[in-house]
């Protein structure tokens, strides 16, 4: 096999086609089904047991009533774009998580499994940074997307009937993403580092009110000078999570956000949002 047909490299894996990679055992017992959003990173899929695949296609009687449940996923699989140069750099890049699982903590992110694996598909072996993860079910929080006063209220009501019940719900989103923001700027602090908080669907809420961060592979060096960085992607990853931090303080917590708090003052200066505007055109251009 040539390595234009590399893994890494294409644009849609599909799960039958993840099923015969070297690394993979198959098996009758699990099935790898391609999820529906994707990001620009990583090739994700669901692994579903077969026999939920089965319930869910050819469905079940339930009290006479014939029943099509989703097929819920047992865990996210992730296969890496990155084409890493040596094991080192793999090495790197799973501290990066561990750091985030240390001061986040497994309440914040969904839990991965970073593991490496021999890829043969290109005729040569090539090292290759693969993830097992938790799943999370929920809603997308969306920080370029917060309609209304009411946003969290509004994103839950058609799940709850009674008043008391939605109202405890968001106090119980807002406590968390009070506790996020605060962990990740002790993130920010004791390691320079910072994630991605900016893509789509990177944070979800869950219908029990938690707040977790999904999207685990752009940990990123957080620069307090006048230079921006740029991620792997070329998108300003480190400024944008940053005002994400602001607008979750601001237009969830509603907490008025204090330009003499030195991370805001650096990064939500009026000069460098300027900068930040046209990088980010700039990368929507060459997408
Ligand atoms: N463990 C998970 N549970 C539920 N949804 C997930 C999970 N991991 C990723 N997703 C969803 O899949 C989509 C892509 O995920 P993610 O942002 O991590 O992609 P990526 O390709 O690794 O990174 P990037 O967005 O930086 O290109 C997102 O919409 C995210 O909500
Ligand atoms: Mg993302």
């Amino acid at each position: 096999m040539s390595a234009a047909n590399d893994i890494r490299d294409q644009t849609c894996l599909s799960g039958n086609a993840v099923q015969k990679l070297n690394f993979i055992t198959d098996s009758d017992r699990y099935i790898f089904r391609k999820y529906y959003r994707s990001g620009l990173r990583s090739h994700i899929f669901e692994i579903l047991t077969a026999e939920d695949v089965l319930k869910e296609t050819q469905g079940w009687d339930m009290d006479g009533i014939r029943m099509f449940p989703r097929a819920r996923p047992k865990k996210m699989f992730r296969i890496l774009r990155n084409k890493f140069k040596s094991k080192e750099e793999i090495f790197r890049e799973i501290k990066k998580y561990h750091i985030l699982l240390k001061f986040l903590g497994p309440k914040f992110i969904a839990e991965s499994d970073e593991f490496i694996v021999d890829y043969t598909g290109t005729g040569t072996t090539q090292i290759v940074l693969c993830g097992l993860q938790e799943y999370i079910e929920g809603e997308m929080l969306d920080p370029w997307r917060l309609f209304g006063e009411d946003y969290l209220r509004d994103l839950f009501k058609f799940n709850m009937h009674e008043d008391s019940q939605i109202q405890r719900l968001v106090r119980k989103i807002q406590k968390n993403i009070a506790k996020f923001v605060k962990r990740t700027r002790h993130m920010i602090t004791d390691t320079g580092y910072i994630p991605d908080l900016a893509g789509v669907g990177n944070l979800i809420l869950t219908p029990d009110g938690s707040l977790k961060l999904v999207d685990i592979n752009n940990i990123v060096k957080i620069n307090f000078s006048d230079t921006i960085l740029i991620d792997d992607k070329g998108y300003p990853s480190c400024d944008v999570s940053v005002e994400v931090l602001s607008i979750l303080g601001r237009d969830i917590l509603h907490k008025d956000i204090c330009m003499d708090d030195p991370l805001y003052r650096v990064f939500l200066s009026p000069e460098r949002r300027i900068k930040i505007k046209a990088l980010e055109k700039e990368f929507y251009k060459n997408l």
